[in-house]
Order: C-alpha cells, then sequence, then structure tokens
C-alpha cells in the first residue's frame, strides 16, 4: 500500500462506494480521526472517489489518508468496518423490501471482511438495518458488543431538527430519544425529548408533537420521494460518521444504536434500537430507561416486527 500515513492510529474501512458509503468516508477523513478503505466491487468507482477525497485534503486540511479498492486485501486489520452496501430503496419500497436480496450481499461482505480482520467493530449500515444487524452479528460469530446499527441516531437527528425549526431553537439546544426499529414499528418518546431540559411535551402542542413525530417516521421516505431515484446520504452519512468516531476516539457517547437484546427492556434474542454508551469496545453498555407500559408494549411490538424479518431469512439458528 503505497503513500500510506502512520500519523492517524486508527483504521476505518467503507464497504460500499455509493452515496452513503462515499459520504460517510469523506465526513471521517475530513475530521481527520483514521485512515480508510473504501471498498466496492464496481472497478474504478471506490479508487476515484477515495482520490477526489484526498485531493481535497490541501484544502481543508486534513491528514487521514483514503484509498479505494476492489479487494479486502487493504482492508486488514481494520478497528472500524462500516457496511452500506446493498439496494437502496426506490418511491414505494419499504425498507423491509430489501431484505432477502441484501441479506446475500451483506452475508458476503461479512465474510469477506472477517477474513482480514479478526476482532472489528462492525457498523451495519444496509437496510432492513435491524434485520441486517442481527445478520452480520450471526455470521461474524463477533460478540455481541462489536457489532451495532445505524438507526436512532438517524431518527433523532431528523426529529431534533424538525423540533428546532418548529420551536425556532437552536438545534443543539434539543436532544431527542427515538428508539424501536429503523421503520415504521420506530418508537418516538416525546417525554423523554428535551428542549435545553424541558420535556418536549411542556414545551410543544401534543398535535404539533403529533405532526412532527409523524414526520420523523417517515423522514427515510420523504427523502426517497423527493429524490426519486435513490434514498437519503447526508443525514446517514452524518450518524455512521459519528457513531465510528465515538468508537475511535473512545467517547463513551450515548447514543441510540440497533443492538442485540439479551433480557434488557425484557427483550431477547433481536436487535433492536435502544439507547447505549459507545467507545472503543463497541457498545460499552446498554441503557435501561424506565419506560411506560405503553411505550414498553411499543418496544416489544417493534422487536417482534425485527423477529418476523430475521425468521425470513432462515438463519437456521436463533443464536446471535
Ligand atoms: C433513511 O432513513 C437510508 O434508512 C435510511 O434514510
Amino acid at each position: 500500500m503505497k503513500n500510506w500515513r502512520h500519523n492517524i492510529a486508527s483504521k476505518i474501512t467503507i464497504v460500499g462506494a455509493g452515496n452513503v458509503g462515499a459520504a460517510c468516508a469523506q465526513r471521517i477523513a475530513e475530521r481527520g480521526c483514521a485512515d480508510i478503505v473504501l471498498v466496492d466491487i464496481v472497478n474504478g468507482l471506490p479508487q476515484g472517489k477515495a482520490l477526489d477525497i484526498l485531493e481535497s485534503a490541501p484544502l481543508l486540511n486534513f491528514d487521514s489518508h483514503l484509498i479505494g479498492t476492489n479487494s479486502y486485501d487493504e482492508t486488514a486489520n481494520s478497528d472500524v468496518i462500516i457496511i452500506t452496501s446493498g439496494l437502496g430503496r426506490k418511491p414505494g419500497m419499504t425498507r423491509d423490501d430489501l431484505l432477502l436480496a441484501n441479506m446475500k450481499i451483506v452475508t458476503g461482505v461479512i465474510h469477506n471482511v472477517m477474513s482480514y480482520s479478526p476482532d472489528p467493530i462492525i457498523i451495519m449500515v444496509t437496510n432492513p438495518v435491524d434485520a441486517m444487524t442481527y445478520l452480520a452479528l450471526h455470521t461474524s460469530r463477533l460478540a455481541r458488543n462489536r457489532v451495532f446499527g445505524l438507526s436512532g441516531v438517524l431518527d433523532s437527528a431528523r426529529l431534533s431538527r424538525f423540533i428546532a425549526d418548529e420551536l425556532e431553537v437552536p438545534v443543539e439546544n434539543v436532544s431527542s430519544l427515538v428508539m424501536g426499529e429503523h421503520g415504521k414499528n420506530m418508537v418516538i418518546i416525546p417525554r423523554l425529548t428535551t428542549v435545553s431540559g424541558i420535556p418536549l411535551t411542556k414545551i410543544l402542542a401534543p398535535e404539533a408533537i403529533d405532526r412532527l413525530v409523524a414526520r420523523t417516521l417517515k423522514g427515510g421516505a420523504e427523502i426517497v420521494g423527493l429524490l426519486k431515484t435513490g434514498s437519503a446520504f447526508y443525514a446517514p452519512s452524518a450518524a455512521a460518521a459519528r457513531m465510528a468516531e465515538a468508537v475511535i476516539l473512545d467517547k463513551q457517547e450515548v447514543l441510540p444504536c440497533a443492538a442485540y437484546l439479551d433480557g434488557e427492556y425484557g427483550i431477547k434474542g433481536t436487535v433492536i434500537g435502544v439507547p447505549v454508551k459507545l467507545g472503543r469496545n463497541g457498545i460499552e453498555q446498554i441503557i435501561e430507561l424506565e419506560l411506560t407500559p405503553e411505550e414498553g408494549q411499543a418496544l416489544a411490538g417493534s422487536a417482534e416486527a425485527v423477529k418476523e424479518l430475521v425468521r425470513a431469512m432462515k438463519l437456521g439458528s436463533e443464536e446471535g
């Protein structure tokens, strides 16, 4: 590997050089916290995008190095692997419609990355993300703290944006909590969403909250509907980069992620979005909040929906 610079200690592989993968590479590179390998099966695509990002370094003053490649050799000993490869949604499709096609792609990717990196942290982005995270955990045989998916970070960001606009406050005042499936069974908890510490339920009328919650639920579909030929990538890539950075910099940051539960929240044997603490070991802690019976029920229902997708993959063993 030529011109590899060793002043940056961590290595992140991003699989899939489509919109999400490439934007994620750009965001991580610009923050300068890791060197990046961008992998894709399309000849020239990861090479071209990596080189293009790299050529922006003198303008933006970052030292991360990037390479694009069609082989997995260069991914060896990655600290973090972000998987974005797979089909995206077209208008009218749900994330679940992608299940079987993306299952094949993700299974192959996991075998490939695992043969070069023995103990990585895997961040799953491919949809339907909860089921794909389960699949990655099952296929990689990694410990459950090392495999998690992008869900609530993105959904919470969308809700925070909408709340900030509605209340005309800076977005940094807003802290949103979205749990559950990254899909129609998302569990949005307004009483635990705050504006400078004030619960949303005390500062915004119920009708307005319902409207913003409904928009968040369909946040991905709203973008698909506008773009027509693809799905969102600016916010998803920002969310994945934020998760990777929490790991690489050992930030111990609390973020909602798709995690495998083994009894937490009374849920066992499936992946679902819950708040976790992210650090160098991946999920350092699963944070168990006290939910109302309705919220608990919604989360359990959401977990059941993911279990159904997992069953449809016919993986054989229910073991993660
Ligand atoms: C979204 O919500 C791509 O699932 C992603 O936009």
